[in-house]
């Protein structure tokens, strides 16, 4: 879910609503804004997309004030219909709250109030708290107490924000789990789940920490504990400006985050190779030391980032020897998994919120494991509970679908699979040195393939009707298989399938049948032929059965062509870093064919860029 607060001498809802559009890929089930105006609380909320809000604050409009707060939801307690949207408001209407995660103890709550006298009109657990707060405010007429002993009674994860009628230039916020960043501005001050939400009106910004208050008032900010202590509080200045948030003349904001793959790939490497071409990783706080004593490498991740994740342990694997597990980190977390002060744990996530992923971290350290987080969003909770972060320089990326964090991903994998084969001086010394110069050059690569992608567009649209494509690799291909796949579910709605292509023959080759289309990823036929030979025969062999096979080889590989209906041509890479490449065209293929399809391309149904909860 995405929240936004607001007090300062503007209109509260122009903030809390332009905050609320940038954080609508956080959740889009419903949303609601409340402003405090004449010594009163006005609120609206809607079932549906933001527009829905809007047209209702035009047909209702609120009173003006300075002081709002506001909410876009992804729904866990109860249906995305009006009652269920934030804020919710106590009995009397002085009080509104909106909130991110979930409160595991709200059922007792609930009935606690119920015998009070309380009616609660939501099926959701955040109006409990609007009730809870109403209880204490009467006693302490102190918002900011009132949430402090209001957060010591609650379980789970949740980040919370409210006003109250009665304190009119007060908003109060409360952390734990969930991320809240404070926005510090003239005379006024944001409260948001991400600082896209008021980049264009401050810069500077506070991080809160686990288990912290925030009080906002125009003059300034107070941060404490739960338990009423003062907190030290880190301040930091935001690198990127509004205009990276925008749609910059794109219809989506995925159109865009994938033309700007070269540059992210090209930022994520810059300052990280030395004029030795070796490999500079200083920032990570893991000693040279420690990272010799490595004996085990357990990647934990979710959705596409646990794609990136299974690409990493080919790598990993092959340059340093070092044995290494993937696992999906919401499995990781509940199996009891072997760690130990040598096993070296990667978490990968574009957000660094991911519940499961933080959830799989922190089981990970506590059995005393070294983590290492692979982050795009700095200061966000993942990086800052890990022993250290190797940050991916994509820049905002706003598209549920994930495209240039991945390919981030991919790269700062290959820079750790590196440095670790760098470190401890592995056999394939010189091959380093040359992955390390293609890698510097990979970003040219990426952009020539973009620049051939009106073919796949074209194929994309002829394919708008079909129910199911499958997709087939073999070796590093098998993740971007699984990657292609994923892509076209969450932005197509279609039956996709991601399989090793080895293990077409042992069951999903039945699912071949006339005219199906079957995407095939081809490693490039130099360096590991039997590779390349191999899935040769396997398009052979889905062909004779009537697939439609479109193939997605290295440019001049001739032995595809005579097997391939439809013919997608990459630049020729090294076998490991040809996953860079090799994803493009799907993402393009994924993102056309939702269009085609009249599909919301930037805001998929059901799905939530960032999930905060388990
Ligand atoms: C959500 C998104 C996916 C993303 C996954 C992991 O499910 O819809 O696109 O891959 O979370 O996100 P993270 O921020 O941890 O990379």
């Amino acid at each position: 879910c995405g929240i936004v607060g607001y007090v300062g001498s503007q209109s509260a809802l122009d903030v809390v609503m332009a905050g609320l559009k940038r954080l609508e890929y956080r959740g889009y089930d419903s949303a609601g804004v409340a402003v405090l105006a004449d010594g009163g609380l006005a609120a609206a909320k809607k079932a549906g997309k933001l527009v829905n809000l809007e047209k209702e604050l035009v047909d209702r409009p609120l009173p003006t004030g300075t002081t709002g707060i506001g909410h876009t939801r992804w729904a866990t307690h109860g249906a995305p219909n009006d009652p269920n949207a934030h804020p919710h408001l106590d009995n009397a209407g002085r009080v509104a709250v909106v909130h991110n995660g979930i409160i595991e103890n709200f059922a007792l709550l609930r009935a606690e109030l119920e015998e009070r006298g309380h009616t609660l009109s939501s099926d959701t657990d955040t109006e409990v708290v609007a009730h809870l707060l109403a209880e204490e405010f009467s006693a302490t007429a102190d918002l900011a107490e009132s949430m402090r002993l209001v957060c010591r009674r609650l379980e789970g994860a949740f980040t919370l924000v409210a006003v109250h009628a009665d304190e009119p230039d007060v908003v109060v916020g409360a952390r734990r789990n969930s991320p809240l960043v404070v926005g510090v501005g003239e005379g006024e001050a944001f409260l948001a789940s991400d600082v896209a939400a008021f980049i264009a009106h401050t810069r500077s910004a506070i991080e809160l920490g686990q288990d912290q208050v925030v009080e906002l008032r125009r003059d300034g900010v107070t941060v404490t504990g739960f338990d009423g202590r003062p907190a030290d509080v880190h301040s930091y200045h935001v690198d990127w400006d509004a205009s990276a948030a925008e749609k910059g003349g794109y219809d989506y904001f995925m159109l865009k985050e994938i033309a700007e793959q070269p540059k992210a790939v090209a930022d994520t490497l810059l300052g990280r190779i030395d004029a030795a071409g070796s490999l500079r990783l200083d920032e990570l706080r893991i000693s040279p030391a420690e990272l010799r004593e490595v004996d085990k490498v357990v990647i934990v991740a979710c959705g596409t980032a646990f794609h990136a994740g299974l690409i990493a342990k080919y790598a990993i694997e092959h340059w340093t020897r070092i044995p290494c597990e993937v696992e999906l980190a919401s499995e990781f977390r509940y199996r009891d998994p072997i760690l130990d002060p040598r096993t070296l744990v990667i978490a990968i996530s574009q957000s660094g919120e991911t519940m499961d992923t933080l959830m799989a971290l922190r089981h990970a350290r506590e059995q005393g494991s070294k983590v290492l987080a692979i982050c795009n969003t700095n200061g966000s909770t993942i990086p800052r509970e890990s022993d250290a972060v190797l940050y991916t320089h994509a820049g905002p990326e706003v598209a549920v679908a994930s495209t240039k964090a991945f390919l981030t991903q991919l790269v700062a994998c290959y820079l750790v699979a590196l440095y670790l084969g760098q470190t401890r001086g592995t056999k394939w010394g010189d091959e380093i040195h040359a992955v390390i110069r293609d890698l510097s050059r990979i970003s040219d690569e990426v952009e020539r393939v973009l620049e051939t992608m009106e073919p796949v567009r074209r194929l994309a649209r002829s394919l708008a009707d079909k129910n199911t494509v499958l997709f087939l690799g073999r070796h590093v291909g098998y993740p971007v298989a699984l990657e292609g796949a994923l892509k076209l579910k969450e932005l197509a709605y279609m039956h996709a399938e991601g399989f090793a292509a080895g293990e077409l023959k042992h069951g999903p080759i039945a699912l071949i049948e006339q005219d199906l289309p079957v995407v095939v990823v081809v490693p490039s036929p130099r360096g590991r032929s039997v590779l390349h030979d191999k899935i040769v025969s396997n398009i052979q062999e889905i062909r004779a059965r009537g697939a439609r096979t479109i193939v997605i080889a290295e440019e001049g590989d001739e032995a595809v062509v005579p097997y391939a209906d439809h013919l997608i041509s990459i630049p020729a890479t090294p076998t490991l870093l040809q996953p860079l490449v090799a994803t493009v065209p799907l993402q393009v293929f994924a993102c056309e064919l939702a269009t085609a399809r009249g599909n919301e391309v930037d805001q998929p149904r059901n799905l939530a860029k960032s999930v905060t909860v388990e």
